[in-house]
């Protein structure tokens, strides 16, 4: 039985009508740019984030680009994050005039470690970007209490939804951060029918500029406060994350499921190392990413049986040709290093059956000979 890492066509069967309907009535009243569509989606993202603002723009990497910006992160700044992620997060460091820095993860969230932040201050760190990798969220109260001062911005992409048991409450995911960033490809949780993001924020002036900064740097139509970005979330994408919207908790909740049908499944295969949420947190499970230590030929046995996976991320960005430039040596990472040549990730998706979940399972158990 084929079992892809992903079937978003399983779950467009799901909620068709509704999302063409909603699609059909920003065609029918033919303003495509912003417009009520956006400002309801940021109300109601801004609502699920604990947030006084969000702000949608054209993708999770333009939300990190002006959230940088809005910090005024650029030239001669350095901005320590982590070097096992999407590319973006730190391509946009980049793409703002800024160093990266790159310091190592917890081998068991994957997240970068708050004291290995601390350990990278310097005279020029401008802000630290963080990621919430694979639905869970890093430690962001111990990351902002390490840099006090410093910027925080919590790179969500993955994680829209996710939230963490921060001093006795739950915080969502960009909640706490000083701007938290969303991606809407169509592979998230959220996904859109193209691309898509959005930024949220409590800080009322932040918001201001980032949406100044989405159109160009003017507040005022035809005047130009700085120079800005034509970054703009369309309204037939608000339109479709508003008719999903509604469900991404109960998908979230699904995906918990398999990954708990996962975790009981897999725990007695020594070989296998299932993924670690923390108890204060709560993963909205992106990714399903176990770790390894014969990955690649795990995974060429689970496409010789029809089980699609991915290597999120095969090579950290400290190690990137790209990113030469900055003079890092293999070893000067060595979790994130490690974690590269140990992960795959296995099919997670709400719409996932039992015997589709058994056949994965059967897969992995029966490489290892169990
Ligand atoms: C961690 C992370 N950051 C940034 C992005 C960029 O988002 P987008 O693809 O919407 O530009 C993604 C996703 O693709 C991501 O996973």
């Amino acid at each position: 039985m084929p079992v892809p890492l992903l079937d978003l066509k399983a779950q467009h069967a799901t909620i068709r009508d509704d999302v063409v309907a909603a699609m059909l009535r920003v065609v029918d009243a033919q303003t495509f740019i912003l417009g009520e569509p956006v400002a309801a989606l940021e109300r109601t993202v801004a609502e699920l984030s604990h947030t006084r603002h969000a702000v949608g723009c054209a993708s999770g990497t333009d939300a990190l680009l002006l959230a940088l910006r809005a910090v005024d992160a650029g030239r001669g700044d350095e901005v320590i994050t982590t070097p096992f992620t999407f590319f973006a997060t730190a391509g946009t460091i980049h793409n703002v005039g800024a160093t990266p820095v790159f310091v190592d993860i917890e081998p068991d969230t994957f997240n970068v470690r708050p004291e290995a932040v601390a350990a990278a201050r310097t005279s020029k760190t401008k802000a630290v970007v963080p990621v919430d990798l694979f639905g869970q969220m890093a430690a962001i109260e111990s990351i902002a209490r390490s840099v006090p001062g410093l910027p925080i911005v919590e790179d969500a992409a993955q994680s829209i939804g996710a939230r963490r048991m921060i001093d006795g409450e739950w915080r969502m995911a960009g909640e706490v951060a000083t701007i938290g960033t969303f991606s809407f490809f169509p592979s998230k949780n959220l996904g859109g029918y193209g691309d898509g993001g959005m930024l949220v924020t409590q800080n009322d002036a932040l918001a201001e500029r980032l949406r100044r900064l989405r159109m160009h740097g003017g507040a005022k139509q035809y005047f130009h406060d700085e120079v800005g970005y034509n970054s703009r979330l369309d309204a037939l994408q608000a339109a479709v994350l508003s008719a999903k919207l509604p469900h991404l908790a109960g998908w979230s909740a699904r995906r918990r499921r398999n990954a708990a049908y996962y975790d009981a499944a897999l725990a007695d295969v020594a070989e296998v190392r299932t993924p670690v949420v923390r108890p204060e947190n709560e993963s909205i499970f992106n990714q399903y990413t176990i770790r390894v230590s014969r990955r690649d030929e795990l995974q060429a046995h689970l496409k010789a049986r029809g089980v699609g996976t991915s290597i999120y991320y095969p090579l950290p960005l400290h190690l990137q040709p790209c990113f030469a430039y900055l003079g890092y040596r293999e070893g000067q990472c060595p979790e994130s290093e490690r974690a590269s040549r140990e992960v795959l990730s296995l099919p997670i998706y709400p719409e996932l059956t039992e015997a589709q979940l058994d056949e994965v399972v059967a897969g992995v158990r029966g490489f290892f000979g169990r």
